[in-house]
């Protein structure tokens, strides 16, 4: 077993559980900042520290294991800016970027963001290629960011890396990648009613032959 805090108040947990269980463990009801538990949604970012050292670090609560003598505690969520902004109206360039993330231009290279993000992503170099308005390399770089707001938290210069490069992945699936056919094709066959009549079938089935449908769907025998 090992002590933990949450709160201020120790507690004694099996080793082996994550920050989320070892909280459940305790008796905590974790209805907000919990989603997936695997490291997909982001929703369970956290901060923790020990005992004589108040360092605070990062992790996803959902994959950090307890450790002897860690410190919890509930934060809130990340409130990062999220500017909103036209896609169809926009351009796929540095300056674009730019205007309405203008903070982009104070990042002096600190690295919190790339050390902060617990998918080991490389923020603050795709942060630098937003810069440069490298919109592809930032879409490729930053495609497994799960928005868990870890990289805002830690950046002194209030930049918002993950909306920042959400934007760049917008701007390139908007403008860039070329469209892709399979998906005009299916859109068509969407619009023509090519499969009305299934999806009528599949709203007047009762919840039990829903279940025993998607049980024996091919996919599953695959
Ligand atoms: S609960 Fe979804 S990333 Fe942790």
């Amino acid at each position: 077993m090992l002590d933990i805090y949450i709160m201020g108040k120790r507690y004694q947990v099996p080793e082996g559980l994550t920050i989320q269980a070892a909280m459940e463990y305790c008796g905590y009801r974790l209805i907000r900042g919990c989603g997936c538990r695997a490291a997909f949604c982001g929703a369970c970012g956290t901060v923790y520290n020990f005992k004589n050292d108040p360092t605070l670090r990062y992790a996803l609560a959902c994959q950090k294991l307890v450790e002897q003598d860690m410190y919890l505690t509930q934060i809130p969520f990340f409130p990062a800016a999220k500017p909103s902004y036209d896609l169809e109206k926009m351009e796929p360039t540095g300056e674009q970027i730019l205007k309405i993330y203008p903070e982009l231009l104070t990042c002096f290279g600190c690295n919190n963001c790339t050390k902060s993000c617990p998918q080991d992503l490389e923020v603050m170099w795709y942060m630098s290629d937003a810069l440069r308005g490298d919109i592809k390399e930032v879409a490729i770089k930053s495609f497994d960011c799960i928005m868990c707001g870890l990289c805002a938290a830690r950046c002194p210069q209030g930049l918002v890396p993950y909306n920042i490069a959400l934007l760049c992945r917008r701007l390139y699936g908007r403008y860039v990648t070329p469209r892709s056919k399979h998906l005009d094709d299916r859109i068509a066959e969407i619009e023509e009613g090519k499969f009305d009549a299934e999806i009528k079938e599949l709203q007047n089935m009762s919840l039990e032959e829903l279940r025993q449908r998607f049980d024996k769907r091919k996919i599953l025998k695959e």
